[in-house]
């Protein structure tokens, strides 16, 4: 996707110099600044601070981080043991994206089969490549089905603007490129349908008021940026047409954990009688897991992140400043679970399928193995 009218995407690996790029995500929308990782560990460190982030990009993270380890392991005295332990640290870096999970297994069970050390880095590189480049081709279908659905509301509009609510950012920074819940947009605003997106901002970190509403103002996609709180109210007063977000882990019944603050905009939805759609690739299927409500742990992270925000003083450098005295209590949940009750599809790359067992597990697949 653009920045300044240049082609991007959020991770590229670099076969020669063994390394791989990153856009900092941190830094966005004040700086754009692009950095170069050398170690699997450092990828890990970026996953964890989260330099680099959104559930599908952390699962090609993982699988890159596999391939670094696997340049490391030759200097090593143990290099089984050296790969077997970075695995499970990549493996532990975020708990809720079950696609760190899945990238991670599949790239290290290809390595685990070939016998020689020196063939690793090139096994691992091709398949995180492959994988990746799969990936890729999912939002883009993602997006072909989503458009769909935009154009059917845009038909029964009769033209007008079609309102698009979106929460966090499934866009193509949390993707590698298109993005999920954005690749709809994208592509109907590209093939001329008026669209206009209503993006939360997203506390505690601001993924949307950040990272969503740089994308669209890159993409020149009309936008506003509201709170958290606002969705409700809009959707009250008919200014808005449909919901699309992301998800971080999807359970075999439809159950959806998507950044904290999902499940509200869903209950509004359901009580505006709107429609709510969760765009994902397969990959972000947990098939293991039943259910989603009361089974997915989620993940709380530092305080910090409630107390402490950052954006751009004056001089126009970026400044931290602490919202509330620092010894107040607080607490940091990062996702919560959308009951599949309150779904009315899943946009996935083998096309919309309906928020419940049945439909879900058609999706499974023999890709990758599983
Ligand atoms: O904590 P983050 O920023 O990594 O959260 C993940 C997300 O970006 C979202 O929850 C998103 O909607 C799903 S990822 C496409």
């Amino acid at each position: 996707m653009h920045v300044k009218g240049k082609n991007y995407r959020a991770i590229r690996a670099d076969k020669k110099n063994k390394s791989v790029r990153i856009i900092n995500q941190l830094k966005i929308p004040f700086e754009f600044e692009i950095i170069e990782i050398n170690s699997y560990s450092e990828l890990v460190n970026a996953i964890k601070d989260m330099r680099l982030r959104g559930a599908p990009l952390i699962g090609v993270a993982g699988a890159y981080a596999v391939w670094l380890a696997c340049v490391e392991a030759i200097d090593n005295k143990n290099p089984q043991k050296f790969l077997k332990d970075a695995f499970k640290n990549i493996i532990t870096a975020r708990p809720t994206a079950v696609n760190l999970k899945f990238a991670t297994c599949y790239i290290y069970n290809k390595v685990l089969i070939e016998k020689n050390f020196s063939n690793w880095e090139n096994v691992a590189y091709k398949f995180a490549n492959e994988y990746y480049e799969n990936e890729i081709d999912s939002f883009r279908k993602i997006g072909e089905y989503g458009l769909e659905i935009i154009k059917q509301i845009a038909k029964q509009k009769k033209g007008k603007v079609v309102n698009i609510l979106t929460h966090c950012n499934a866009g193509w920074l949390a993707c590698g490129d298109y993005g999920t819940a954005t690749s709809p947009i994208y592509l109907a605003h590209q093939n001329g349908i008026k669209v206009h997106v209503w993006v939360d901002e997203t506390r505690p970190r601001f993924q949307g008021a950040k990272l969503t509403a740089w994308e669209m103002y890159n993409e020149k996609v009309p936008f506003t940026v509201i709170t958290d709180n606002t969705g409700g109210h809009i959707m009250q007063q008919g200014l808005v047409d449909i919901v699309i977000v992301g998800a971080d882990r999807v359970a075999a019944n439809g159950d959806v954990a998507n950044k904290i603050g999902t499940y509200l905009k869903a209950l509004a939805a359901f009580d505006n009688k709107l429609p709510f759609y969760v765009a994902l690739p397969v990959s972000t299927i947990d098939f293991n897991l039943k259910q989603g409500v009361g089974e997915i742990v989620i993940e709380k992270r530092s305080t910090d992140e409630v107390v402490i925000i950052d954006g751009i003083s004056n001089k126009e450098k970026i400044q931290q400043i602490n919202l509330m005295p620092k010894n107040y209590n607080s607490e940091n949940y990062a996702f919560d679970v959308t009951p599949n009750r309150l779904i009315t599809g899943i946009i996935t790359e083998k096309g919309v399928v309906k928020a419940n067992f049945k439909e879900i597990i058609k999706l499974k697949s023999n890709m990758y193995g599983r």
